[in-house]
């Protein structure tokens, strides 16, 4: 159940209650592709850096080490030790993104394994029971995430299909919901908006989705190689016209600016794997804009990453010994960086609540904007 608590201009605060406990929005879901964060991030970890939500994929789970074993072992939570709210993505983006050989049909995508070469299908069906098997707590559509540059008659077609299969996720969802051993009988499912760069077809898709009620109401194929401008104006065009009183969740999105702006046009939930790569990288995101940590210029810098920061790495350790350990190629390194990432994405959402609550909203984002163009 969601409940809208509070509007600040276009800026949603909310709260999503599900079976995996309760999910305060604005919210960025740290991502878990294959059941783990990369960079050595256990999920004791994430109880310390404020993680609501993980994000794992149902492409790479199916594939390695398939969804029948993590059902097997009770699904997801009780195999990774993470007793709060998971979101699967559906494989649909990964199919395109990751997979070779892939044939679209009106029953779904034929393609071959990116690990071993193995042939796969998956459809809308397909995809709902290897997310009943994972048992998330939120399970996404199967959807088609066309190219940016699709004409715009494959597109239409796209969409309507995307439609199709949507339906089709929502009855065979019901289905397995009703099963006797379905592991988690509340998963919710959230649908997803395509349309790429047009405003028609994407509003009339978001006004037929909006119709099947479902637990939440994602924007979809964006940030895929499209200006940051052009994003902001779909989300302005499109994000009107989905129910307010459901989450709204743009997917793969973004840097922090994005999500500042994004979350001034309505949208309250997040994932992207910036923070975790760019973390491995030795790369780190402050109030002052980002640092590379391989930089000479921090040699001798006996420094937290940011003066105030209350994650593992900054409470403990200076720029200097992070730059060393990154150098010599000690784990440590990366895994301190992740977690001062994810600390800095989940403490920004804090912030955003806060400001949204006391309706400073505009005024939060203008400061925190210019503080991280600083540097
Ligand atoms: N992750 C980022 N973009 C997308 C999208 O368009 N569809 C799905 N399923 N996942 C995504
Ligand atoms: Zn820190």
């Amino acid at each position: 159940m969601y409940e809208l608590i509070k509007r600040d201009g276009m800026a949603k605060r909310g709260r999503l209650t599900t079976v995996h406990g309760t999910i305060e929005t604005p919210v960025f879901m740290n991502v878990g592709t294959a059941a783990a964060i990369k960079g050595g991030v256990s999920t004791d970890d994430l109880r310390q850096i404020k993680t609501q939500v993980e994000l794992s994929n149902t492409y790479h789970l199916h594939v390695r080490p398939g969804d029948e074993v993590v059902k097997k072992l009770g699904g997801l939570h009780k195999f990774m030790n993470w007793d709060k709210p998971i979101l699967t993505d559906s494989g649909g983006f990964q199919v395109f993104s990751l997979a070779s050989l892939r044939k679209i049909k009106e029953e779904g995508v034929h393609f071959n394994s990116h690990i071993d070469g193995r042939k796969i299908f998956m459809g809308p069906e397909q995809s709902m029971q290897i997310q009943s098997n994972l048992a998330s707590t939120i399970a996404m559509a199967f959807d088609e995430c066309p190219s940016s540059v699709a004409d715009k008659k494959y597109m239409a077609n796209s969409v309507a299909r995307t439609t199709r299969w949507l339906k089709r996720c929502k009855d065979e969802m019901a289905r397995l919901n009703a099963l006797p051993d379905t592991i988690n009988p509340q998963q919710m499912l959230f649908g997803i908006n395509q349309g790429g760069i047009y405003e028609d077809i994407r509003i009339e898709h978001a006004q037929q989705i909006s119709e099947l009620d479902l637990d939440g109401y994602a924007v979809g194929g964006l940030a895929v190689g499209e200006s940051h401008e052009e994003m902001y104006r779909i989300l302005d065009e499109v994000v009107p016209h989905l129910p307010t009183n459901k989450p709204t969740y743009l997917m793969g999105v973004g840097t922090p600016a994005n999500i500042l702006e994004a979350v001034d046009r309505g949208v309250d939930f997040f994932d992207c794997v910036y923070p975790s790569r760019n973390g491995r990288h030795g790369h780190v995101y402050t109030n002052h804009g980002k640092m590379n940590l391989f930089n000479a210029k921090y040699e001798l810098d006996d420094r937290p990453i940011e003066e105030g920061c209350g994650c593992p790495a900054c409470r403990s350790y200076s720029r200097a010994y992070i730059r060393h350990l990154l150098k010599a190629k000690e784990m440590l390194g990366m895994r301190l960086c992740v977690l001062h990432n994810l600390y800095f994405y989940n403490t920004m959402m804090e912030e955003i609540r806060d400001a949204i609550d006391a309706g400073e909203y505009k005024a939060y984002k203008k400061r925190k904007l210019e503080g991280m163009e600083q540097k």
